[in-house]
């Protein structure tokens, strides 16, 4: 394999979007920012470097990192955040991810501005399972807040109420057309008539589901998460806040000006930010624009069956060059119950929905607390005090959840706890969706693994019956998928990478309500199957 060296700098820049300016925290001053470019199998040393005023860290969204913990970044759930002033090197260890995956800060909320895409080129002498593009380009679809992000969060944790939502989506860093004082800046795209490219299309969004479109033109999607999927020709997509799509586009409308947009889809009744963001394909050659530039007929925002019937088409490729290895003995069940609750507040004004309560999400009715010290360094040294390892197999009443709004679920219990997982064993996790709180998707995400998306549905998961729908020919290998709305997912996976591997809604203000929990698959009994040595410069905690 090849080795590649980044340096990142994390510090404060100066920008202005939408008649509006604040400094931010940025990776080498650029938003997004820089591209990690390796090819299947390679190994990148990034080398972050913090002179911002608070500690930060970093997670390469997606990659594996096999017996490599140390390095995946989720603060105080891995590592101690690099202090300001300091230096922490981290080994990304690719292995067999493929396509495009993402980069992000892991600290708070500070994810909003520090991301960048991780591009995965086939490795040496193999090729595309499709036609090669004439050229290739990352789309970001992020969230602009005019705030400062950290301040959002800090004041939402404080209030208990949801937090301020952001201004703006964009599209590389650009909001674009129709936002205020934004259309001249759009991000272009230029293209060739006749050609084909292929689009990177990562969503860093942080609290919302995304349609994406360009306008006239049908687009096929051919990787999902860092792997190749059968071929999906579309007019539109709908990405959640974690995942990446490949997209191949043809140049073959008359040369001219069209926009791509992103507007969001929002099933739940919780506030949301309504506006859409913009970018330009604009084609090379001589022509008179029209008096106005085609816009994309996208879903409108609670079009729930519009984001079912593209999500259900995804399916592996699961070709002789990319097979898949889907569980099918299970050895470990999991059942999860994942809800947004209320926690009551020890005095009588915390300001959530009650007054005397705040908001809260959890996962089997545990709202999860972030521990001082990180977990992975607890449990690879036997600390203890800093973590539980007895996250619930299940829920605590009945395996029942649309409609049961008990106190019992309303308000969880609050705690840092991990689930165990022995090496090498067949594992299936069934998640719930509930309507406790706010019946909403959640974008489910693990680290440490891809894992194949075998079921969803909506209603209850029945025991007898819904397995009898499971996909296991060609499931989606994902990273991050969607719990249904008042439905149910099923994942499954072999624990073959040892470590301490985070799990968490995606969605930003879920995740620091309580919505994460922590799974351990432990050391197996040879080197080749246990966690590799600390890193001699890992940040210390306190
Ligand atoms: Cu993309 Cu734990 O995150
Ligand atoms: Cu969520």
């Amino acid at each position: 394999y090849n080795v590649h060296h980044y340096s990142f700098i994390v510090k404060n820049t100066f920008f202005e979007r939408l008649c509006s300016n604040k400094t931010m925290l940025t990776i080498n001053d650029s938003f997004p920012g820089p591209t990690i470019l390796v090819h299947k199998g390679d190994r990148a040393y990034v080398n972050v470097h913090n002179e911002a005023s608070y500690g930060v860290t970093i997670h390469w969204h997606g990659v594996k990192q096999p017996k490599n913990p140390w390095s995946d970044g989720p603060e105080n759930i891995t590592q101690c955040p690099i202090k300001p002033g300091k230096i922490f090197t981290y080994e990304v260890i690719f292995s067999d991810e493929e396509g495009t995956l993402w980069w992000h800060a892991h600290s708070d909320w500070t994810r909003a501005t520090v991301h960048g895409a991780i591009v995965i080129l086939p490795e040496a002498k193999t090729t595309y399972p499709f036609p090669k593009p004439v050229a290739e380009q990352v789309l970001i679809l992020g969230e602009w807040f005019k705030g400062d992000v950290k301040e959002i969060k800090d004041n939402a944790t404080a209030t208990g109420s949801d937090p301020t939502l952001s201004d703006a989506y964009t599209i590389n860093g650009q909001p674009g057309f129709p936002n205020n004082c934004s259309n001249g800046a759009s991000y272009k795209l230029t293209v060739e008539h006749g050609k084909t490219y292929l689009l990177r299309l990562v969503s860093a969004v942080m609290n919302e589901e995304m349609f994406f479109g360009i306008a006239k033109h049908n687009f096929t999607v051919v990787a999902h998460d860092g792997a190749y999927i059968k071929p999906i020709t579309t007019s539109y997509i709908m990405i959640t806040p974690g995942q990446t799509m490949d997209i191949l586009v043809t140049a073959n409308q008359s040369p001219s000006h069209y926009y791509i947009a992103a507007t969001p889809f929002s099933d739940s009744n919780a506030a949301f930010d309504s506006t859409n963001t913009s970018a330009i394909l604009q084609y090379t050659g001589n022509y008179t624009l029209p008096s106005s530039i085609p816009y994309p007929t996208l879903p409108n925002v609670t079009d729930q069956n519009a984001a079912d019937n593209f999500t259900i088409r995804i399916r592996s490729l699961a070709s002789a060059e990319h097979p898949i290895n889907v569980p099918k003995n299970i050895t470990t069940r999991i059942f999860i119950a994942v809800s947004v609750n209320q926690i009551l507040c020890a005095n009588a004004s915390c300001g959530g929905p009650g007054g005397n309560s705040r908001l809260a999400a959890s996962l089997n009715n545990v709202s999860f607390v972030t521990p001082s010290i990180d977990i992975l360094q607890a449990y690879y040294r036997s600390l203890t005090g800093v973590f539980g390892s007895d996250f619930p197999n299940q829920p605590p009443s009945v395996f029942n959840f649309t409609g049961d709004v008990g106190n019992n679920t309303l308000y969880p219990t609050q705690g840092t706890k991990a689930r165990l997982i022995n090496y090498g064993e067949a594992v299936e996790i069934v998640f719930q969706g509930t309507n406790v709180g706010n019946a909403e998707n959640h974008p489910l995400h693990l680290h440490g693994f891809s894992f194949y998306l075998v079921g969803t549905g909506y209603g209850n998961f029945n025991a007898t019956s819904s397995p009898s729908t499971y996909n296991l020919n060609d499931p989606p290998e994902v990273n991050t998928f969607g719990v249904p709305k008042n439905g149910w997912a099923t994942i499954r996976f072999f624990a073959n990478n040892p470590g301490v591997w985070f799990m968490h809604c995606h969605l930003e203000r879920h995740a620091s309500w309580g919505m994460d929990t922590v799974l351990i698959v432990k050391n197996g009994t040879t080197v080749e199957t246990s966690i590799l040595p600390p890193p001699t410069n890992l940040p210390t905690c306190s």
